[in-house]
């Protein structure tokens, strides 16, 4: 007993570790329902995100569902928002700050005040029976969010009631869990409106682009690497670095007077060799070399408009001094980079930007469809496109459209 009760401490304390060193708030989500879903044994799992009044439904984990997927594929879901009453079981918790264990979503007693909504099992064909619902408090006991774990197993794959002796544990859980979000959602909220600035444009399409670039990005990185048999601790740890770096890498055109950056018509010959610059300038804000996220976002902002047929730009350059690295000249101009001389993160957000560039209107260009889109990115490989980024794209693409849904 004393054992058992070690062994579940230092695995909380691991947990909790773990999940102080993640940044991105994607990331986290992901990986804290994941160590909360394993801690307590359980099927299923959701993160409600405190949006004023309201709980947003923000993601989601269902290993029965995922069971019907082909691999690598990842669960479609619909963002709903609930408000916060005593009517829902999520709404309830997040009003009382109360822990709600309930064995049997369908069996109810009638002296509640909330009832469990069917209509996720019904469209899902999933049987909820067990909800281990808790809420994300901060210390001054304000909630940001609730966390709630469905069907608990035991040994054999049955499912039970959530054992209420794991409740101060998971309580505990919870409390690290909520300070890993807050800081997530602050740097989140700090990136975005860095590029805000950085981008001029109207802040919530700004925000919308680039959570699209980076999460393509991380989709693709994650396709490439299961392909290359890296190992999940290593798969996790670069996508919570490139999901920001991705998103900051236009953060260079804060460098670029609005009149090249809100042209309603095509750039000339010089306001492009202007606009180049904005990899450069990009990589400059990044200096700290100590930093791993600091470190790719310069690798990104500088790379991801070389071309894999070395036709892109800027080609060799320090981007600090602005001189050639190691005499890369060629005919009196900067040699260019090509192949694999370009950086992974910058081969991979070369498609994840081009794509999103081409599936968004802007101030110069009307939307392609995705089908255009496609043919064009299929073209384009091995010229300006890795061939194998190229392929993890398209291996990848259910799971880009998935997460396109969310940033609409
Ligand atoms: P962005 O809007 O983020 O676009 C990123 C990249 O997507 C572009 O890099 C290009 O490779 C691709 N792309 C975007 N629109 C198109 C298109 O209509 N056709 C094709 N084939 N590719 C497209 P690129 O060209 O190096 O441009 C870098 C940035 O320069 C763009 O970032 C945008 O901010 C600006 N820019 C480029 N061309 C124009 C233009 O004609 N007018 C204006 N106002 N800005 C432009
Ligand atoms: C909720 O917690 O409000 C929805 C989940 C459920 O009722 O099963
Ligand atoms: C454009 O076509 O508007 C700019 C993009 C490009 O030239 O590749
Ligand atoms: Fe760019
Ligand atoms: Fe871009």
């Amino acid at each position: 007993m004393i054992k058992d009760e070690l062994q579940r401490l230092r695995e909380l304390i691991q947990l909790s570790t773990d999940l102080a060193e993640v940044k991105d708030l994607d990331v986290l989500m992901e990986r804290l329902l994941q160590s909360a879903r394993k801690f307590v044994n359980c099927d299923a799992g959701s993160i409600y995100i405190k949006e004023g009044d309201f709980l947003k439904f923000s993601y989601t984990q269902n290993d029965t569902q995922q069971a019907r997927l082909k691999t690598g594929q990842k669960l479609i879901y619909n963002t709903f928002s609930v408000p916060i009453n005593n009517l829902s079981i999520s709404g309830y918790v997040a009003l009382t700050g109360e822990t709600l264990n309930i064995p049997d979503a369908y069996k109810l007693s009638s002296s509640v005040p909330f009832s469990h909504d069917k209509s996720y099992d019904e469209s899902a064909r999933y049987r909820t029976l067990s909800i281990l619902t808790i809420p994300l408090k901060k210390r001054d006991n304000q909630i940001i969010g609730v966390l709630q774990l469905i069907n608990a197993m035991d040994g054999d794959n049955n499912v039970i009631a959530f054992d209420p002796e794991m409740e101060p544990y998971v309580n505990y859980f919870a409390s690290s869990a909520t300070g890993a979000l807050e800081r997530a959602q602050l740097m989140r909220a700090i990136l975005l409106r860095m590029i805000s600035m950085a981008e001029l444009r109207d802040p919530k399409e700004t925000a919308n682009h680039v959570n699209r670039v980076g999460a393509c990005a991380v989709e693709i990185f994650e396709a490439w690497a299961k392909m290359k048999k890296y190992k999940q601790a290593d798969i996790d740890k670069q996508k919570d670095v490139l999901r920001m770096a991705a998103m900051l890498h236009d953060v260079g055109k804060i460098a670029i007077s609005d009149i090249i950056l809100k042209k309603p018509g095509r750039l000339d010959t010089d306001e492009f060799e202007t606009m180049k610059l904005h990899t450069i300038y990009g990589a400059r804000l990044f200096r700290n070399p100590y930093s791993e996220f600091e470190e790719a976002a310069r690798v990104v902002a500088l790379n991801h408009h070389e071309r894999f047929d070395g036709t892109g730009y800027p080609g060799h350059v320090d981007p600090f001094t602005g001189e050639a690295i190691h005499g890369n000249i060629q005919n009196g101009k900067l040699a260019p980079k090509k192949g694999e001389e370009i950086p992974l993160f910058g081969r991979i957000v070369a498609v994840s930007d081009v794509f999103d560039a081409l599936s968004s209107q802007r101030c110069y260009k009307e939307a392609w469809t995705e089908e255009h889109v496609c043919a064009l990115i299929r073209q384009e490989k091995g010229k300006h496109f890795d061939p194998e980024i190229v392929d993890s794209f398209f291996a990848s693409l259910p799971n880009i459209r998935s997460v396109y849904k969310r940033y609409e």
